[in-house]
């Protein structure tokens, strides 16, 4: 949990039986609507991080962007789109993981960093944590070091945190 982690969760919705029936979906957006919320939240990160000497923010497509390029500007660092499949135009290297039904993949550019930096990887939130796991992976296998796998929102008793650190990432969350 971090300084703000409370007050963060507090304006995170949750959605009942979304996008299909049993589901609690956890809703962003009244947080990103206010902006003093939203301040608070880059700031958490921007506390934690600030001394860690990241090279670059590698932030996972579409919502981990949301978070990922305040964070890179303010850290003075630069910033690294991990996709989905398909929307990187130049070499890439892909990861492939499971999802409950079928597979999907992560791309990265090949040139998005140097190897040997330092990598935080931030998204908006770990369910299976099969997402954030791929990223991980491939940055490792692109020559990165990953000092963090960062996120708003863990949903603990999905497990995917525990898979995460379970395969030697460590994992921060603002909330839980
Ligand atoms: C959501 C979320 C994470 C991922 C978490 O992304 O933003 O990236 O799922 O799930 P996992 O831990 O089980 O992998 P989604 O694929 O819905 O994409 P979006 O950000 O483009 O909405
Ligand atoms: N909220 C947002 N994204 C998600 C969720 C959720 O509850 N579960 C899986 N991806």
């Amino acid at each position: 949990m971090s300084i703000y982690g409370d007050y963060i969760k507090s304006v995170i919705r949750t959605v009942p039986d979304w996008p299909q029936p049993g589901v609690n979906f956890r809703d962003i957006t009244p947080l990103l609507q206010n902006s003093a919320a939203f301040r608070k939240l880059v700031d958490s990160f921007v506390h934690r991080y600030q001394e860690m000497e990241i090279d670059a923010v590698a932030a996972i497509d579409a919502r981990g962007f949301i978070v990922g390029a305040p964070l890179a500007y303010e850290l003075g660092c630069s910033f690294v789109p991990v996709r989905k499949k398909g929307k990187l135009p130049f070499r890439t290297i892909s990861e492939t993981y499971t999802l409950e039904y079928g597979e999907a993949e992560v791309e990265l550019h090949s040139d998005a960093f140097k190897q040997g930096d330092r990598i935080l990887i931030v998204d908006d939130l770990i369910a299976t944590g099969g997402t954030m796991l791929a990223a991980a992976k491939l940055i490792t296998r692109s020559g990165g070091q990953v000092v963090e796998t960062a996120t708003i929102v863990d949903l603990p008793d999905l497990g995917g945190s525990a898979r995460i650190r379970e395969a030697g990432f460590n994992v921060f969350a603002v909330c839980s």
